[in-house]
């Protein structure tokens, strides 16, 4: 077993590939959290008719696309942003309200703190229980809320636990958070694998909380981290205004602009990946709950965090039983909080999904005997 000071971000096959000799296309990246199906067919049938696209300026308005992001999730068209991927928004929206004080939940996504700090913020956290599957408390979490606080981020459902907050816990936030003059950004970009989106995107409050922004993308759910097309929804017209002048103009190339257009209407598309992905994530979830060596919490995106209960497993062994079988893992112990006793991982076909399982299930029975 290799010594690991290295851990791989989902799209690291490249380091895979040097450290452990694996080709990367012959590897299965369950640490990725990318639709199995891949991208959507009527994208792919009919995105090269459009080349020509190309030849010219992209609108500088999107409004074909705004308009066909509007008709997908019910948003008022102009309340939506179209970003470089939501890294992009999430960048320019933390660059623009230069949070000095900003709360985001532990464990998360790293990516939040790293640009708060980059715009000279001090980032806190608000610890989630792992005793309460990592839900959050949240009459607790509202009568600590600090009154000074500039920025609330809410990944939601939260990468890595996969615990999510409904829009009716969403609305208590919001109200609490907008009486202290505190921006609240929740990332969106696995909220269309949960099991009714309509309980949990924060989408239709747009309209009602001017303190409220909410990102999306196509990387995970569409299969598209290579297009770069993300999204931002609020109903703040003037920070609409100010990001809209400060953005540069274009960051969405012509064919990702008509590609979002196209793959946004893929109806059969969106609905065979719901369904697939929750009856594979309960498959999955009952399969890891009915093992004593392990501890599956509870999921509402398409990846479950997983704690492994035997003193003698930990991650970095269990990385490395499923690379050698060509599957790949993440490792959590480089989240803030969470340790080598944590991994994760999300959904593929059927049959990878047995693969990795009877992987894990025999990596841990042959390291307990
Ligand atoms: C919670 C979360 N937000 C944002 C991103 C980045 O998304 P995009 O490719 O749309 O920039 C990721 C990628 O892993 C993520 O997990």
């Amino acid at each position: 077993m290799i010594e690991h000071k290295e851990h791989f971000h989902g799209s690291d096959l490249e380091k895979i590939e040097q450290i452990y000799g694996i080709r990367k296309e012959e590897i299965t990246s369950f640490s990725a959290n990318i639709n199995p199906f891949g991208i959507s067919p009527l994208l792919k049938e009919t995105l090269c008719k459009h080349m020509d696209a190309i030849t010219t300026y992209p609108d500088r308005e999107y409004s074909a696309l705004r308009e066909a992001i509007a008709a997908y999730t019910g948003a008022a068209k102009e309340h939506i942003l179209v970003g470089n991927g939501s890294t992009e928004l999430i960048s320019l929206f933390i660059q623009i309200t230069a949070p000095k004080k900003a709360l985001l939940f532990a464990p998360t996504y790293s990516e939040y703190e790293r640009e708060i700090s980059l715009c000279g913020g001090t980032t806190y956290y608000y610890q989630l229980q792992e005793e309460n599957d990592f839900k959050l408390d949240l009459t607790d979490f509202i009568q600590n809320l600090d009154s000074e606080l500039d920025l609330l981020v809410i990944c939601n459902p939260n990468n890595p636990t996969s615990s999510a907050l409904t829009n009716t816990q969403m609305r208590e936030i919001l109200a609490a958070c907008k009486k202290n003059h505190t921006y609240v950004l929740v990332d969106e970009t696995y909220v269309e694998f949960t099991e009714d989106i309509s309980l949990y995107s924060s989408i239709p409050l747009a309209k009602e909380y001017d303190n409220l922004i909410v990102l999306r993308g196509t990387s995970k759910f569409f299969a598209a981290p290579g297009l770069r097309l993300g999204y931002a929804v609020t109903g703040n017209g003037s920070l609409l205004e100010e990001i809209h002048t400060k953005k540069n103009p274009w960051t969405i190339n012509s064919l990702a602009a008509v590609a979002g257009e196209i793959m946004f209407g893929d109806n059969a598309y969106i609905e065979k990946t719901k369904s697939f992905i929750s009856s594979e994530r309960k498959r999955m979830y009952d399969a890891f709950n009915a093992n004593p060596a392990f501890y599956v919490y509870p999921a509402h995106a398409n990846f479950l965090l997983v704690k492994l209960l035997k003193d003698e497993l930990n991650a970095d062994l269990l990385f490395d039983a499923a690379i050698k079988e060509k599957l790949m893992i993440r490792n959590c112990a480089t989240f803030p909080s969470l340790n080598n006793k944590f991994i994760r991982f999300c959904i593929m076909s059927s049959d990878k999904n047995d693969e990795l399982l009877s992987c894990l299930f025999h990596a841990a029975e042959s390291c307990t005997k």
